[in-house]
């Protein structure tokens, strides 16, 4: 009778857990079982009614089943308790694999690129970077430099006045005198900055870069100036690139030269050479002994040379750009083919 009776219960239990779809459900089968009403409960309360010697082993049984019975609810509550945490998991669900946002890199403007790997270029051959002011006394833009009142440099349309004797430096030139102001030679560097100059078109723009160079030392030759010129023109441009020394005017150098390298773009003629196949890249000279004079250098023991180049115009005909204006609009389309 009591077997048969606990052979029911556990029958039951399979069937009713299979319903059992929560921890609430769960706890009310649980209670049918072994809770204060529960089957396995009542019988066991029974138990004081069966004869002294049947009880033991209907404990034993009863108990058995019990603690079978608790466990298959365990397991279930297991497998429920596994089952919403994987639902949760798969609704909140960060997918790894999923590309990342990414942050956008940041790149120094072309302009700087090109200017500090001329700087860089120009370290390596042994020059020092130097400095001056960009609002700059008139004495160091022109007088000094050999500049006479009445050159048409000083006209107020190249030149940004300030005051009467102060402008912003229309070129890296007064450099030059401001170091040579502070040191005996030999004097070996290399000035890169920004320059003024009131004038706005395809070509030219009221701000841009130059760098300037400045060799002084005993027995300095043009043709120490030519070899340190095409090394740069072969580290800038390519090896195989040609250059050529066109004769021409500074007031501080004499002899003065300007150069040019063979064009980029064209082989024979095109716009941009102006149908010349050479594209002039930077103004030099030995130092003109006027320019010597005014910092006190003994010409009879020093010469030197110096040489200046737009940075905007080197940076054009190595990347091809045809108009500068490019460099300070900032439109990122352009400024990414440069990261
Ligand atoms: N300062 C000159 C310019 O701006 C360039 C230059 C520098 C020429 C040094 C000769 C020597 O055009």
């Amino acid at each position: 009778m009591m077997e048969e009776t606990l052979k029911e219960i556990r029958n039951q239990i399979d069937s009713d857990l299979e319903g059992v779809s929560t921890e609430a459900d769960l706890v009310r089968v649980k209670a049918g079982y072994v809770g204060k009403k529960g089957s396995l409960t009542q019988l066991l309360k029974s138990m004081k009614d069966l004869p002294k010697e049947e009880r033991r082993q209907a404990g034993i049984l009863i108990n058995a089943t019990k603690n079978e019975i608790e466990e298959l609810i365990e397991k279930r509550s297991d497998e429920i308790k596994r089952k919403i945490m994987d639902e949760k998991l798969l609704e909140e669900a960060t997918d790894f694999t999923l590309p990342g946002r990414g942050m956008p890199v940041g790149a120094k403007h072309p302009i700087t690129q090109v200017m500090e790997r001329i700087v860089y270029d120009f370290e390596r051959m042994g020059f020092e970077v130097a400095e001056g002011p960009e609002v700059e006394l008139d004495y160091y833009n022109f007088e000094a430099l050999n500049i006479p009142k009445n050159h048409p440099a000083r006209d107020m349309q190249d030149t940004f006045y300030i005051t009467d004797d102060m402008v912003l430096r229309t070129h890296t030139s007064p450099v030059q005198i401001r170091i040579m102001q502070t040191q005996q030679p030999p004097v070996k560097i290399i000035a890169p900055g920004k320059v003024y100059r009131c004038d706005s078109d395809v070509s030219h723009t009221p701000m841009f870069h130059q760098i300037e160079g400045l060799l002084v030392d005993k027995g300095i030759t043009f043709g120490n100036l030519k070899s340190v010129i095409i090394q740069f023109v072969k580290l800038t441009f390519g090896e195989g690139t040609n250059v050529r020394f066109r004769p021409s005017f500074f007031p501080f150098t004499e002899p003065s030269a300007e150069v040019d390298i063979e064009c980029q773009i064209c082989s024979n003629g095109c716009r941009v050479c102006k149908g010349t196949g050479w594209l002039e890249i930077m103004g030099c000279g030995m130092v003109d002994p006027a320019v010597f004079s005014s910092v006190n250098y003994n010409t009879d023991i020093y010469s030197g040379f110096a040489f200046g180049m737009g940075v905007e115009r080197i940076a054009m005909l190595k990347y091809g750009i045809n108009d500068i204006r490019l460099f300070f609009e900032n439109d990122v389309r352009f400024l990414r083919q440069f990261v």
